[in-house]
């Protein structure tokens, strides 16, 4: 039994009459029962049409078996009366049903409710007529297959045409004035959206096609089915006279008329102006809507390590001049590789605790790293599983190795870049001088604590970075004489100091500089990152 009550007769008939589908008629009577819903909508229309002539049955006497004459002028011939001041339409009156017709009644009866079946609903264009029904849980099954996702809840999404919205305003306008007569109070707010109804309907057989799996309204993986009628989607054009301001070209939208936008020129626009633009009840569409590929997306999985480097001609990421690619390979795509097929991602987006230069390698414990998977098919590895990949990745390549390899969360990775200026580096440099020197000429060094630099933006970053002058500290050195132009200088510093650019001076850019300290010209030979001093992410034990 459909939880249907008295008041709700009148508006059953009127919509009826204008062509909504028998779930719509539910959701226009703000019925929240969901198992309501579900039920075949052939038998829920029968259950309507029932509801209905029970109404005629018992008030035969004052009701005037009239149809709804309101513009809109299909084939219907509901069995029921309204009991309205309509003037009743040229339609053969319907008499109440009297045994002795039965027979001939009941042949009637039947047609037209094939009729009613195979006709497309005026208000959600067939979306909650057959394109929700076995056929569609089994297409969303088969394409979550077919992609071998794993996964353990999912959530369904739907997206319908923008001009559902239109036939949906324009229904409402239709019951409301029927409600107006009848002085009964309804908020629009109280009718069923369709999306709402066809979730309700869909999540079960989604459920039960693919083998019970847990459709739930929120989930990491989503099911996206998308509905578009473009027969209808001339549905919105109106409202781009009555709304100028609501449909604003978009950068990557092809249509102005998004959804968000009819909805909002539909808040806007008053009843008198709309019912002079669009037909109420909506009119009649002669097909379904069409059903397109369904999308499936997980979201991102985040994956943090660090890494070393151990070649001094590898950039960090792909390094690309003039749309032309200048070294054929880079840390993030050595390091992306085998992470993006054992997680079967279609991309990625990396990002670290600073960066070297191509031609600076990064030893000690590396450098903190974090990857976003992009639509992830997999989102889980054990321990075991991650150790293969850490491993895999290792042996992939000579350049690069990674260590502390972890799921982690998005929350998680801001961690990576907090605080980074206050974070400290280590590196070893190898000087040239241009006086020759000996071991006590560079031993003061040594002592040195805490000295702060200016550093104007260097030249060689100039092209991309602001004119600025920023200061950092170096905050302490020490020296390992090598030979008498040469030495090795270890530096530990407040993360962002330009190292280069300290020991050549840059033109004298960067005050103090080593050639100041030294009274000569040096050089900068060979830089490696010994230690970036992030404690994220943790440290995994071997
Ligand atoms: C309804 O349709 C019939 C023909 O099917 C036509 O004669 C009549 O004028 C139409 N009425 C309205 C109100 O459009
Ligand atoms: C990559 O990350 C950056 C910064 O976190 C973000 O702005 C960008 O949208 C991301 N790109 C993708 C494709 O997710
Ligand atoms: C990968 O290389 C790093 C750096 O040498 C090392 O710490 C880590 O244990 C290696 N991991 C595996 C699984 O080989
Ligand atoms: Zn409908």
């Amino acid at each position: 039994m459909l939880p249907l009550k008295e008041k709700d007769k009148p508006i059953i008939q009127k919509l009826l009459s204008a062509g909504c589908c028998a779930r719509c008629i539910l959701r226009f009577c703000c019925v929240s029962v969901q198992a309501a819903y579900r039920q075949p909508h052939q038998d829920t229309l029968k259950e309507l049409q029932a509801f209905i002539s029970n109404t005629e049955d018992t008030k035969s006497q004052d009701s005037t078996a009239a149809e709804s004459a309101e513009g809109n002028n299909k084939s219907h011939d509901a069995a029921a009366s309204e009991p309205s001041d309509d003037p009743p339409s040229k339609k053969a009156k319907l008499e109440p049903r009297v045994t002795e017709a039965l027979s001939e009644e009941d042949a009637a009866a039947v047609l037209k409710l094939k009729d009613e079946e195979s006709r497309v609903c005026v208000v959600c264009l067939g979306i909650l007529q057959e394109l929700c029904g076995t056929t569609q849980a089994v297409k969303i099954a088969e394409a979550v297959k077919a992609e071998k996702y794993e996964f353990d809840t999912l959530v369904l999404s739907v997206s319908l045409p923008a001009q559902l919205c239109v036939r949906e305003h324009s229904c409402w306008l239709h019951v409301k004035k029927e409600l107006r007569e009848k002085s009964l109070a309804v908020d629009k707010d109280d009718v069923i959206q369709v999306k709402e109804a066809f979730k309700w309907i869909m999540q079960g057989q989604v459920a039960k096609e693919l083998g019970g799996v847990a459709v739930v309204t929120r989930s990491s993986f989503e099911v996206g089915v998308e509905f578009t009628h473009p027969d209808t989607d001339a549905d919105c054009h109106f409202l781009a006279t009555t709304c100028s301001d609501c449909f604003k070209p978009t950068k990557n939208k092809q249509s102005v008329f998004t959804r968000m936008a009819v909805v909002k020129a539909l808040e806007k626009i008053s009843d008198t102006k709309f019912l002079k633009h669009y037909p109420c009840p909506p009119a009649h569409p002669t097909s379904s809507c069409i059903s397109q590929d369904i999308q499936c997306l997980h979201v991102s999985v985040f994956v943090a390590g660090r890494y070393n480097k151990f070649c001094r001609s590898l950039p960090q990421t792909p390094w690309v001049i003039d749309g032309e690619r200048r070294m054929e390979s880079s840390v993030e795509e050595l390091i992306a590789a085998a992470i993006l097929s054992s997680f079967r991602a279609s991309g990625f987006n990396f990002s670290s605790s600073g960066r070297e230069d191509v031609d600076v390698r990064t030893l000690g414990n590396g450098r903190p790293f974090a990857m976003e998977l992009l639509n992830p098919h997999r989102s889980r590895l054990n321990k075991v599983e991650m150790k293969q990949l850490q491993e895999t990745i290792n042996k992939s390549s000579d350049k690069i190795r990674v260590r502390d390899l972890q799921i982690v969360t998005r929350e998680a990775m801001g961690r990576m870049k907090e605080g980074e200026e206050e974070k400290t580096k280590s590196y070893t440099a190898l000087i040239w001088t241009q006086k020759p020197i000996q071991r006590e000429d560079i031993s003061f060094i040594d002592d040195i604590k805490d000295l702060t630099l200016d550093q104007k933006t260097p030249l060689r970053v100039l092209h991309r970075r602001a004119l600025a002058v920023r200061q950092r500290v170096i905050h302490s050195m020490n020296t390992r004489f090598l030979d008498s132009h040469h030495f090795y200088l270890g530096l530990k510093t407040q993360a962002g100091t330009y190292i280069k650019e300290f020991v050549h001076g840059d033109f004298g850019r960067t005050k103090p500089n080593l050639c100041q300290l030294l009274n000569t010209d040096t050089d900068i030979l060979e830089l490696d990152v010994e230690s970036v001093d992030v404690d994220w992410p943790p440290s995994i034990p071997e």
